[in-house]
């Protein structure tokens, strides 16, 4: 495993560069968006990915693939179920012995633009639709889906924390 240079990640509505940026901090990393890293890393160079999830796809990892060695890799998604995250592992074609986090993002309807807002609106109309009799879980959703929420917390970094310190220890 080659020394990491820098954090990059991809974001819509903020959830995953917040993200970012607190783990720039706890690991004294400098922090990118994909479109400035061009600017800053060189081909080849080794980072840490950090991707919001949209129907299980990790936007941006693709891309940052194609230009960089990615070491590590995180999901910033609403959807935290074993099922999911061994989905978005599945989809994105990520190694069962790569490192991957799953992060609880959040969800900003009022930062929802063109595309994005619109299959979001189908995705909540959908479930309105199923949820004529709602149990809570559904219900639970729909709050969601409805008024917004954040799961935003630098605890949830930890394991990258622990897996970062394990492997690429601090030079004194
Ligand atoms: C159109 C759309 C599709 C989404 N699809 C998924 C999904 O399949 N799984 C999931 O866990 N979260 C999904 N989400 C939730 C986002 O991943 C979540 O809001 C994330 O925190 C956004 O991060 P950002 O603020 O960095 O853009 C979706 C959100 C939108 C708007």
């Amino acid at each position: 495993m080659k020394e990491i240079k820098a954090i990059v990640y991809c974001s819509n509505t903020g959830f995953t560069e917040a993200y970012a940026r607190m783990l720039s901090e706890e690991l004294d990393l400098p922090v990118f968006s994909e479109k400035q890293a061009h600017l800053h890393l060189g081909s080849g160079d080794s980072v840490f990915f950090l991707g919001w999830v949209l129907g299980s796809s990790i936007k941006g990892l693709e891309k940052a693939r194609k230009r960089y060695d990615v070491e590590g890799t995180a999901s910033v998604g609403l959807v935290l179920t074993d099922q999911s995250v061994a989905e978005i592992r599945k989809r994105n074609k990520i190694a069962d012995d790569a490192p991957f986090f799953a992060l609880h993002g959040g969800l900003a309807i009022e930062k929802l633009h063109g595309f994005y807002k619109l299959v979001f609106k189908l995705g909540t109309k959908a479930l309105e639709r199923t949820s004529s009799a709602p149990a809570d879980e559904k219900m639970e959703t729909y709050k969601i889906l409805t008024e917004g929420a954040s799961f935003l917390d630098r605890k949830n970094l930890k394991p990258i924390v622990s897996w970062y310190s394990k492997h690429f220890p601090v030079k004194k």
